[in-house]
């Protein structure tokens, strides 16, 4: 299965998420690759520091995704993206391969606005394959008195995109968790509460996920 994180928009929590869903799948024991298809190449320096059970490859441009992906997606059993900011070539190239897309989207007025905008290419992929990838918008960096959920919720509606009920909270242990090579459920009681939001929403992007394999599975 390829996931892709992608958002045409800069610094929405795209790697944030990649590198701690392909982290959470491998310490499930799943096989998992960390494809970190942005130039800045931040996700796979982290991932080899936080998730060392994780593969991690970097892709350069388009060509390589288009080529890659697929042998990549059968040496493993999931295949984590993480997409760039900016570069709308990379993300048509991830979107026309993805199985699945999760958009992090920030939660405010502006971005509901903008998201018809930061999801145009996801459209055409899915015009151009006749339906997927299948595609979900994660609300990220929500604050605590933020009351605008209803407004990402219509504009999500509006383009017929589903919003997972698990936001990303905004908290300080998340832009900590590079610097320190974690991930938030490895760093002790002060990820405790991230830990639980990442799980919930992780369970919820990939329900039909079976339940926690035991080490000796993961190994055959
Ligand atoms: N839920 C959160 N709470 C607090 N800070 C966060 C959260 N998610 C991400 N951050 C921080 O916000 C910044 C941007 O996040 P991140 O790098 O994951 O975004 P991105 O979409 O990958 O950015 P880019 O488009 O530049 O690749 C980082 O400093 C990150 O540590
Ligand atoms: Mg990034």
């Amino acid at each position: 299965m390829i996931i892709v994180v992608a958002n045409s928009k800069g610094g929405v929590g795209k790697s944030t998420l990649a590198v701690h869903l392909a982290a959470w799948l491998a310490e499930r024991g799943h096989a998992v690759t960390l494809a970190d298809c942005d130039a800045q190449q931040s996700s796979s320096e982290w991932a080899r520091e936080a998730a060392p059970g994780v593969r991690v490859v970097r892709l350069a441009d388009a060509d390589e995704i288009l080529d890659q992906l697929p042998a990549l997606s059968d040496e493993a059993e999931f295949v984590v993206a993480d997409g760039p900011g900016s570069n709308t070539e990379t993300s048509r190239a991830l979107l026309l391969r993805a199985d699945l897309a999760v958009v992090p989207c920030k939660a405010s007025m502006l971005e509901a606005r903008a998201l018809a905008q930061g999801t145009n290419v996801l459209r055409q992929a899915q015009d151009i394959r006749g339906g997927p990838p299948r595609a979900v918008i994660v609300l990220s960096m929500v604050g605590k008195t933020y009351r605008l959920t209803r407004d990402m919720r219509d504009a999500a509606r509006g383009l017929h995109l589903p919003l997972a009920h698990t936001p990303l909270t905004l908290r300080q242990v998340y832009a900590d968790a590079p610097g320190q090579g974690a991930v938030v459920w490895h760093m002790a009681a002060r990820g405790r509460d991230a830990a639980a939001e990442v799980e919930a929403l992780f369970a919820e992007l990939l329900p039909e996920l079976p339940a926690r394999r035991r080490p000796a599975d993961a190994c055959r």
